[in-house]
């Protein structure tokens, strides 16, 4: 029995004497994230040529603009699962009998908080579906439950019988964006945001200025986008847009602008506010110089009070994010009106500086009817409880500032740059369950963000490194602490991601797409052998190599592959039921594997003379067949139960040693089971 199962079904199951049939149609469920409660019924509900969804009461009762388009979208996304729905809900009269019910208390709040009531209750039976919730968002969320509980047979569509009591762990479950590094069309956040919506993630936090320039159009202060964009920047009418789009999905939209460093763009437009040292362009990549803001001058607050004001108008939302992350402060060191200040004001350091700059700034966003929320360098007792603190440096800041009374979110774990693994993911909690806060100061852990940084992504990769591994996450902030089981999470996890791509991400068809590319050719069979058991190595080690740029062309093989693909379970699992001597089949389908690695070799050699593109890839070729061999032979001593002369499991080693090595910004993702399956052949 799973163990999000054990508490609530088992015992209902015990209650009402249900079978063990029934328990096992739970767990086939791919519900995604968990809800808080799932209980199995008898039977189910058909969706056919009669479906009919609705509200109750009068007639001509209707839902809010944003619930009935809700409706609508849901109503198009099961007719493409089973076909004929549209139809059915066209032709049916208001005195059929609805297949789906809809009870919505109302819209929820005007402005979407972090008190808005996301639960929603759903009970399946084999004559209709009852979907109830206090608000349209948590109705949305319900819906995307039915869509994930919607199974197709030779004889149609159907819903399980089923109870399912849901709501979220956390409050703030969020999605940060930096459209800086890269720019993203419009396009792209609108499909980011129908996937945070199928992932119940309910905060889009927009990083729209930073060194490399400034994405947000300002009316009052033009000459940001002007001199800071390249023509690159959303339009005021653009935001207004995206906000109006994520709330029709129940998803905040929070805009960060980063100060007072990361300000490069700012100082480049409006050199008045900046640090005294001057910037001839936009520093490109992210290693260059960068210039900050000037806390000294009066001028810099004037200049933020109308920008704030100007962008509260656009942005809703109670919270207003100020970066404050990584600020050097080198300018502040060498300009000698910033030191004299300081030197009056007894600052020793540039974080006293900064708390000043912070708490010149509150008073700012408070005019504006905005909380402040930071990276953690904005944590210092200087600043009042009411701040929020984005933990990104490691986990402690996060239970430091709970410590103090400060709300916060946590990050560091969710770097998908990180490249690790949707496991290592998941199993980061906000509030794991040693945690040594207090059950008060637990309730400052507002939740967290999965963080999408964009030096090494452009439009064509940005889906396939956020999906699905967000999906992992997404979870973690959804459901119960005590969902751990990330077997079961990657079983979900497969099937979820056919459900991101059906309401439009790329993740699946983006490195596919990149793959036939590189090939020259729609037959990409040799490269995707390879694709299937390497990953991109993380950020840091990438940035080692290559300090990528905005005109960085991001089409390598490293662009065309994805983090932690399934074959480096699927390797795993198959390597232990080996060495576990547990099944000859799986035995044959490693050797299988291994024989397709040795074939692909050959043209996947002779791609990599062909193109400079996948030129840095010969070694990795060389590596895929030299392991194809580990492989095999291994293979061979553990079926004829022969043991390896000596030396070759130092040869193997050495193989392995050297497919580890930095090349062509990849990794295998194999490497400690082909280790653990040439240890058992020379046991
Ligand atoms: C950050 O990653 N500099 C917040």
């Amino acid at each position: 029995m799973k163990r999000w199962m054990a508490a609530g079904i088992l015992c209902i199951a015990v209650q009402v004497g249900w079978s063990q049939s029934v328990n096992q149609d739970a767990a086939k469920l791919a519900l995604m994230p968990l809800p808080k409660s799932v209980a199995m019924g008898q039977g189910e509900l058909a969706l056919d040529g009669h479906f009919h969804a609705g509200f109750p009461g009068s007639p001509d009762a209707k839902p809010d603009a944003r619930l009935d388009a809700a409706l609508n979208r849901f109503l198009v996304r099961l007719d493409r699962e089973c076909g004929g729905i549209r139809r059915a809900q066209h032709e049916a009269k208001d005195s059929d009998p609805l297949t789906l019910t809809l009870q919505v208390a109302g819209p929820g709040e005007a402005v979407q908080g972090l008190d808005e009531d996301e639960s929603y209750k759903l009970t399946v039976t084999p004559s209709g579906a009852t979907l109830s919730a206090a608000t349209d968002v948590g109705a949305m969320h319900g819906l995307e439950t039915i869509l994930q509980l919607v199974r197709i047979g030779a004889s149609g569509c159907s819903l399980p019988a089923v109870t399912i009591d849901d709501a979220p762990r956390f409050a703030w479950r969020g999605l940060q964006l930096d459209v800086v590094r890269h720019f993203e069309p419009v396009s792209v956040i609108e499909r980011t945001l129908d996937g945070m919506a199928v992932a119940k993630l309910n905060v889009f936090h927009w990083h729209l200025s930073d060194d490399q320039g400034f994405r947000a159009e300002s009316k009052k202060f033009p000459r940001l986008t002007e001199v800071a964009s390249k023509g690159q920047f959303y339009t005021q009418d653009e935001m207004r847009h995206v906000v109006a789009y994520a709330r029709a999905r129940g998803i905040r939209v929070m805009p960060e602008f980063d100060i007072p460093g990361h300000s490069s763009s700012w100082v480049l437009a409006y050199p008045e506010i900046g640090d005294g040292r001057t910037l001839a362009r936009l520093p490109d990549e992210y290693v260059e110089p960068v210039v900050e803001l000037d806390p000294t001058n009066e001028k810099t607050y004037k200049f933020l009070d109308m920008f704030v004001g100007e962008m509260s108008a656009i942005f809703p939302d109670a919270w207003f994010h100020i970066g404050g992350d990584e600020v050097e402060g080198k300018g502040w060191k060498t300009n000698p009106k910033i030191q004299q200040f300081m030197q009056k004001k007894g600052f020793k350091t540039n974080d006293e500086l900064q708390a000043y700059f912070n708490q010149r700034l509150l008073p700012i966003l408070k005019k504006h009817g905005k909380r402040m929320v930071g990276w953690d360098e904005v944590l210092n007792p200087a600043l009042p409880k009411d701040i929020m603190v984005q933990s990104w440096r490691g986990e402690e800041s996060l239970s430091a500032g709970a410590a103090q009374g400060y709300a916060g979110i946590l990050s560091a774990p969710y770097y998908l740059d990180g490249q690790k693994t949707s496991e290592t993911m998941f199993l980061a909690d906000p509030i794991p369950a040693d945690t040594k806060l207090t059950p008060e100061q637990q309730k400052l852990i507002l939740g967290g963000e999965i963080c999408m940084w964009a030096e090494q992504i452009d439009s064509g990769t940005i889906d396939s490194r956020i999906w699905p591994r967000s999906m992992a996450v997404a979870e973690r902030f959804w459901s119960p602490q005590s969902d751990r089981d990330a077997t079961d999470m990657y079983r979900r996890l497969r099937i979820a991601s056919l459900e991101l791509e059906s309401v439009g991400l790329m993740h699946i068809t983006g490195p596919g797409r990149l793959r036939r590319n590189l090939a020259g050719s729609s037959d990409t069979k040799a490269l995707d052998t390879l694709a299937a058991v390497i990953e991109p190595v993380s950020f840091g080690e990438r940035e080692d190599h290559q300090h990528t740029d905005a005109y960085t062309s991001l089409n390598r093989l490293v662009d065309a592959v994805v983090a932690d693909p399934p074959a480096r379970q699927e390797i795993a699992a198959e390597v232990d039921a080996v060495t576990d001597g547990r099944s000859k089949a799986t035995g044959a389908a490693l050797r299988s594997r291994f024989e397709n690695w040795q074939q692909a070799a050959p043209e996947l050699l002779a791609l990599t003379g062909q193109s400079s593109r996948l030129s840095d890839a010969g070694p990795r070729v060389q590596q895929l067949a030299a392991l194809a061999a580990l492989g095999l032979e291994s293979l061979a001593y553990l079926d004829a139960h022969s043991i390896p002369p000596a030396g070759w499991l130092d040869k193997q080693k050495v193989v392995l040693k050297d497919a580890a090595q930095p090349s062509a910004y990849v990794r295998f993702v194999c490497l400690p089971a082909l280790e653990k399956l040439a240890e058992a052949a020379a046991k």
